[in-house]
């Protein structure tokens, strides 16, 4: 079992990650396929490469797949050709499938190159792309603010997969929440999945939680229903990928696990997300597109086989919550309880 030492808290505006960080002329992104084992940054000058970058897991979560992508376009810009930007906007809206934040970044930047004169193109695609970011900024410590509200002093929590700081502009989703329950004594002790196969929970959340001087503890996957009735689990707090119009939550391959095993134990379960991760065009969760990867990064860890050589695996990457099993979804706009579709569309579309 791995314990963090006992550290000093890192204040929410004191963030030492820098994972994204626009040069005007290219995007420098944290490779975070190497975490936690090294900080190498990759640079984007072009759509294209920001498109494989987003493909190949360099950067991953869903509000920071928007957000490259609005720099990417941004990149084709830089051309001041309007048919820079609309060549690129296909590359960057095929390269994952499932986080609607993506698509919802790319036809926020088509409406604004579409919406002036050649010669500001560059100059106001860059601009939206930048305020993309910084909105995504101010949500993260809206969420945290209003996350942190609904935890009782002292919660022992369970998180999964990265919806920290690395899966954001800001300060993350479920582990923004996290955080500023910890500052606030709402959370005493974090239990972050290490989510297979990707490890997204072992590699990028531990690491986040631990520079956060946020006490954790690493569990393997399967030992969340073992946890949730010996230590006794006060919440599950997750982010999203996309969330249905029925408020069905489309997240990390092994949540809709947890969201049952939460039922079963009387678990509140609290889903943080933005509302750039609502898709209203889409009724149920049943309808989301679910990427499916390569069944080797299932059978290999870090290019090491841990199967009998020529198995077959699936890599579902993703899976859908339906919304009975959650019991809040906290939005920048406001908090969504119960978590059903007219409650998400009376806080989604409300002015605040
Ligand atoms: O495949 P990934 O690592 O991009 O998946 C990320 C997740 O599932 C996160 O939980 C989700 O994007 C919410 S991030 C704030």
């Amino acid at each position: 079992m791995m314990k963090t030492t006992k550290k000093r808290a890192v204040p929410l505006h004191e963030d030492p990650i820098r994972h994204i960080v626009w040069k005007g002329d290219r995007l420098d992104v944290i490779d975070q396929r190497l975490l936690p084992r090294r900080v190498r940054y990759v640079s984007c000058r072009t759509a294209k490469e920001v498109a494989k970058a987003t493909t190949d897991m360099v950067l991953r979560g869903a509000p920071l797949i928007g957000c490259a992508a609005a720099f990417g376009m941004a990149l084709a810009a830089r051309s001041g050709r309007l048919k820079d930007v609309l060549s690129a906007e296909p590359l960057l809206r095929r390269a994952r499938p499932t986080a609607v934040n993506l698509m919802h970044a790319l036809d926020l930047m088509l409406a604004v190159a579409e919406s002036g004169p050649k010669e500001t193109l560059a100059r106001r695609m860059a601009d939206a792309a930048e305020k993309y970011c910084r909105d995504d900024i101010a949500y993260n410590a809206r969420m945290a603010e209003l996350g942190a509200a609904l935890l009782k002093p002292g919660s022992r929590v369970i998180t999964h997969c990265n919806a920290g700081a690395l899966a954001t502009a800001g300060i993350g989703t479920a582990v923004g929440m996290i955080r500023a329950g910890y500052l606030a004594g709402k959370v005493a002790h974090v239990y972050p999945c290490e989510t297979r196969p990707y490890l997204q929970g072992s590699r990028l959340t531990l690491w986040e939680l631990m520079q956060a001087g946020i006490p954790a503890t690493l569990i393997t996957d399967n030992m969340a229903a073992h946890l949730m009735k010996t230590v006794k689990i006060d919440a599950v707090i997750v982010g999203s990928d996309r969330i249905a119009a029925n408020a069905d939550v489309c997240n990390k391959i092994g949540t809709y696990g947890l969201a049952i095993l939460a039922k079963h134990h009387a678990v509140p379960f609290y889903v943080v997300a933005p509302s750039t991760t609502v898709d209203f065009s889409t009724a149920s969760g049943d309808l989301i597109p679910i990427e499916e990867r390569s069944a080797r990064e299932v059978v290999e860890v870090f290019g090491v086989p841990i199967a009998p050589k020529g198995a077959k695996a699936r890599h579902f990457a993703f899976d859908v919550t339906p919304h009975e099993l959650v019991t809040a979804i906290v939005t920048e706009k406001g908090v969504v309880s119960p978590a059903d579709g007219q409650t998400l569309r009376k806080v989604v579309e409300s002015e605040c």
